[in-house]
């Protein structure tokens, strides 16, 4: 293989053949093909795009890489979500158990937050105890008892995806759709699915900006997967305002607990009822009822207990992660509120330090936003609108001026 005429020909705009694309992989995994080929192959694919059938080989390729799950004979169909991510998106909290009171098998890979949206692994970190790293014999051990599991990728799971990701977050490409689809497919492929749906989100909080956009990457995700012979279902969601009304691992992980005791807000219970209805053999009504005869919070209860997590702290969570200040904001003014702006949130939750800016930055669980207004509710001047958790008065103050930028009250 000659690396510098597949760069070539990339930037020409031609189609990579299944082989070229397989080579390049498997030499770049080895650490035969350097990285500076694979940044020039990947700003090439960045500008020229890919075809669906180049995006199948690549997304097989980068599955290919590393260990797939294999399935006992006659196990019950293997489901699960993902979300192109977003600002206090606590679904799969919620989804991952309500699915496991069906007869069908949750494998969840997750990942951490990077930037202003959450990840869910950082969520699950936030229950004292609980081991997001499961091996894969494990991961079978606990999906025989309980039909759920939620983890992180291992080292063996998709490591070329793992090299490929690191080297395009500081090249400048990862916003290319044929390398989003295969980075997320590759690794939900690895579970060996048989349904996946796909929450992508569009507006400001989301990675894309635009429900066209949104779109063009449901579509392009769904044409990989069905082409794997996996049953994908896409539904498309706006992140324009934050998804429920917390923001904040400990603070989201509290909402997902009430969520599970049937007393969840509207929009996140409506979008984990959609989602989940995708994927399961049952109806939308009996998942209701599962959220709310406390079905599905066993589920999740006996999911912590299998991973080590402290399921006695769970009825009095909110004492575990206590933020030392906790700042009330209120209404300034009489009206209707039209913007609850989710990037400008996801910000200031980053820098209350809720998130991180580096990969290897430790995040403060206790820390964000509750107690969020919504749009379309009319508030009047004095009302409670939010409540900050801070570290110091000074990460409040900031937090509460970042807040009132974001919001609009018409
Ligand atoms: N999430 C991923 O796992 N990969 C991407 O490329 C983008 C989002």
């Amino acid at each position: 293989m000659h690396v510098p005429s597949l760069i070539e020909k990339k930037r020409e705009g031609d189609a990579l053949a299944d082989e070229e694309i397989r080579a390049i992989i498997a030499d770049f995994t080895s650490g035969e093909l350097p990285e500076y080929q694979m940044s020039a192959l990947a700003m090439a694919i960045y500008f020229r795009g890919m075809s669906a059938e180049e995006t199948a080989s690549l997304t097989r390729a980068m599955l290919e890489s590393g260990d797939v799950f294999s399935w006992p004979e006659g196990h019950p169909p293997i489901v699960d979500k993902h979300s192109t991510g977003g600002i206090g998106d606590k679904v799969s909290l919620v989804l991952a158990p309500l699915l496991a009171c069906d007869e069908v098998w949750v494998p969840m890979i997750s990942g951490r937050g990077l930037g202003i949206t959450g990840g869910t692994l950082d969520k699950l970190e936030a229950i004292p105890g609980f081991n997001v790293n499961v091996s894969q014999s494990d991961a079978l051990v606990q999906l025989e008892q309980i039909g759920v599991v939620m983890m992180g990728q291992t080292a063996d799971i998709c490591p070329a995806d793992k090299k490929l990701y690191a080297l395009r977050d500081v090249t400048g490409t990862v916003p290319s759709i044929p390398l989003i689809v295969a980075s997320i497919m590759s690794k939900k492929l690895a579970e060996s699915l048989d349904r996946l749906v796909l929450d992508v989100k569009h507006g400001s909080g989301a990675f894309m900006k635009t429900a066209e956009n949104a779109r063009a990457l449901a579509d392009a995700m769904r044409a990989v997967g069905e082409s794997m012979g996996v049953r994908i279902s896409t539904v498309l969601n706006p992140m324009d305002e934050p998804l429920g009304r917390a923001v904040g691992n400990a603070l989201e992980v509290q909402e997902a607990i009430d969520t599970l005791h049937g007393d969840g807000p509207g929009d996140l219970v409506a979008i984990t009822l959609d989602l989940a209805s995708e994927v399961s053999n049952t109806s939308r009504e009996q998942l209701q009822q599962w959220l709310n005869d406390g079905t599905a919070w066993n589920k999740f209860v006996a999911m912590v207990e299998a991973q080590g997590g402290d399921a006695t702290c769970l009825d009095r969570y909110e004492e575990v992660h206590r933020a030392p200040i906790c700042r009330t904001i209120e209404a300034r003014e009489n009206g209707t509120v039209s913007r609850v702006d989710a990037a400008t949130i996801g910000h200031a939750s980053l820098e209350l330090g809720a998130g991180r800016a580096k990969a290897d930055d430790t995040i403060d669980f206790a820390v964000g936003f509750s107690e969020i207004v919504k749009c379309d509710e009319t508030v009047s001047e004095g009302d409670k609108i939010a409540a900050i958790h801070a570290r110091t008065e000074a990460d409040a103050e900031r937090a509460e001026r970042q807040f009132r930028e974001g919001l609009t009250i018409g």
